[in-house]
């Protein structure tokens, strides 16, 4: 992409933008799939050239002001994930907010049965609450 495609989308504005995805991006699927991953600059480069390789076509100067929008906007989670099968037991109450007990009973069920595979076997573990797992599972990684 040349620098005045930049320099043009950096003046466009919100409403312009969404305008833009509902006439180039939701012709092939609904516009909402156009923002549902959050990635770095590279991801969103990959993700439009994807698009265009699956038939994609619009004026570059508008596809432009898209990207930068989507890598202003949906911008990968900068927070480290919880790596559940690695981590410590004080690193788990302070993710998850898991009482000292829970948190190593976790610890225990790993050493026993061997790593997790996903938020299903993490919820198997004696006293954890499913539900409060459920809302925290963006913040692990398996
Ligand atoms: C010519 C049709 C077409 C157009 C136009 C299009 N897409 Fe897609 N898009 C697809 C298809 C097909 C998939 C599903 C691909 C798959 O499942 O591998 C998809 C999937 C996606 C996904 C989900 C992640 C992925 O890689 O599967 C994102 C994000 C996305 N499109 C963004 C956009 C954006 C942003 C635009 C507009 C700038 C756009 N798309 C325009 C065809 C299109």
């Amino acid at each position: 992409m040349k620098l005045a495609l930049f320099v043009a989308a950096a003046a466009a504005s919100f409403g312009q933008v969404q305008a833009l995805m509902e006439k180039h991006c939701a012709r092939c699927h609904e516009a909402a799939k156009s923002y549902s991953l959050k990635q770095d600059r590279d991801g969103w480069q990959a993700t439009m050239n994807k698009m265009a390789g699956l038939g994609m076509k619009a004026p570059d100067a508008e596809l432009a002001e898209i990207f930068e929008y989507l890598v202003k906007n949906y911008p990968a989670d900068t927070v480290a994930k919880l790596k559940v099968n690695e981590c410590r037991a004080i690193e788990l109450e302070s993710t998850l907010g898991l009482k000292r007990s829970v948190a190593a009973a976790v610890i225990a069920y790993r050493e026993k049965n061997g790593p997790f595979k996903s938020l299903a076997d993490l919820k198997k573990v004696p006293g954890v609450d499913p539900a409060k797992l459920e809302e925290k599972k963006d913040r692990l990684s398996f």
